[in-house]
């Protein structure tokens, strides 16, 4: 069973890194004077947009994590493809990122184009909207600070280093946490994410079926996936199953109670609780959800200050998913 040496895990677990020093920029009422209606705009968007079973959240919950592990929290990961490059939606980890989700992203610009024309960056509302759809499904609130800049660059190439992937060892999902500032502990609370949503066949059938079933995954379960996965093919894509079947519209502590019970979707999600150095966690968040909202809340409140950009290091975009040509650039400055 793979561990960390215990000094290597107390570090982990312990030394907050400088990566994630706070942007003392970023403020909570930062459009109070230029959008005052701005979280207002965002929450009527979501709250009409809610999906059944939580959805719509977890399509947020998860497009913000992918945005945010790469450039940083800056909207590059809602720019398209054009011509000459391949963005970072272009990459396979991205093509399950749902089409819902960004457009009610569009939405949300739209609304506020027409309220606040040029003043709102694209990177806030994935923030703010995020906050929205976690809290909406009864998840823990916390603090969003706001004034992030868009980013200016999406590049599919870079998407494959810096996300993780369901077959990742610990040591391996951790190693990409790490780089962002995250400690062991809270990558288990992020983790936690996976009490909403859904995952595609492709990502868990090798679990069930195949020569080498894995034998960690309780037996009635594997059932049930092998039945939800019985029409999948690699040209048929679409079967998936929820990650928490027991209370999949609800943001809880479920997550954790199915990995103690031989019930994680993923072999990363099983990995968590199989590995001497992240069981703990598991183990504390199963028994408290109030712990598991506390770590959770802090953490996205650092997920959301990942490699944020400000003032001249970004710009607002007029269309999240386009940047903005050279002249309306110049305009912003
Ligand atoms: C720790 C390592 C992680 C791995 C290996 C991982 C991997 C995955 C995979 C393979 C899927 C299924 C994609 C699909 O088939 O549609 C998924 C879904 C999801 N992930 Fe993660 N993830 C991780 C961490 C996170 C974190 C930190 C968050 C958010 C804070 C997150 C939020 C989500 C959500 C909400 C979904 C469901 C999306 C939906 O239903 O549309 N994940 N993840």
């Amino acid at each position: 069973m793979p561990s960390f040496p215990p000094v290597i895990f107390l570090l982990l677990v312990f030394i907050p890194s400088v990566l994630s020093a706070p942007v003392t920029s970023l403020t909570n009422d930062y459009y109070q004077e230029t959008c005052p209606d701005f979280s207002k705009i965002v929450r009527e968007v979501v709250t009409t947009t809610q999906g059944p079973q939580g959805r719509t959240a977890a399509g947020i919950l998860r497009l913000f994590f992918h945005d945010c592990f790469l450039e940083g929290c800056d909207a590059s990961v809602l720019i398209a493809k054009d011509a000459l490059n391949k963005s970072e939606r272009d990459d396979e980890i991205n093509h399950s990122l749902t089409e819902e989700t960004f457009e009610i992203v569009t939405r949300i610009k739209t609304a506020l184009e027409k309220s606040c024309p040029g003043v709102v960056s694209c990177a806030d509302i994935l923030a703010q909207s995020t906050h929205e759809a976690v809290t909406m499904i009864g998840g823990p609130s916390y603090e969003v600070k706001l004034g992030r800049k868009d980013g200016c660059e999406s590049k599919a190439r870079k998407v494959g280093e810096n996300l993780p992937l369901p077959n990742h060892t610990v040591h391996e999902m951790m190693s990409l946490f790490q780089k962002k500032g995250f400690t062991l502990k809270e990558m288990v609370a992020l983790s936690g994410a996976h009490t909403i949503g859904i995952a595609h066949c492709k990502d868990f059938i090798c679990r069930v079926t195949g020569p080498r079933p894995d034998l960690d995954i309780d037996a009635e379960y594997a059932e049930v996936l092998k039945s939800q996965c019985k029409d999948y093919t690699v040209v048929n894509e679409t079967r998936g199953s929820f990650f928490d079947p027991v209370t999949p519209d609800k943001f809880d502590n479920m997550y954790y109670k199915n990995l103690e019970n031989g019930r994680g979707l993923l072999a990363s999600d099983n990995i968590l609780f199989k590995d001497n150095s992240t069981r703990p966690f598991v183990e504390l968040y199963a028994n408290n959800q109030t712990v598991f909202f506390e770590d959770f809340a802090r953490a996205m409140e650092k997920l959301g200050m990942v490699g944020v950009k400000v003032d001249k290091n970004g710009d607002v975009r007029l269309r999240c998913d386009n940047l903005n040509k050279p002249k309306e650039a110049i305009l912003r400055v």
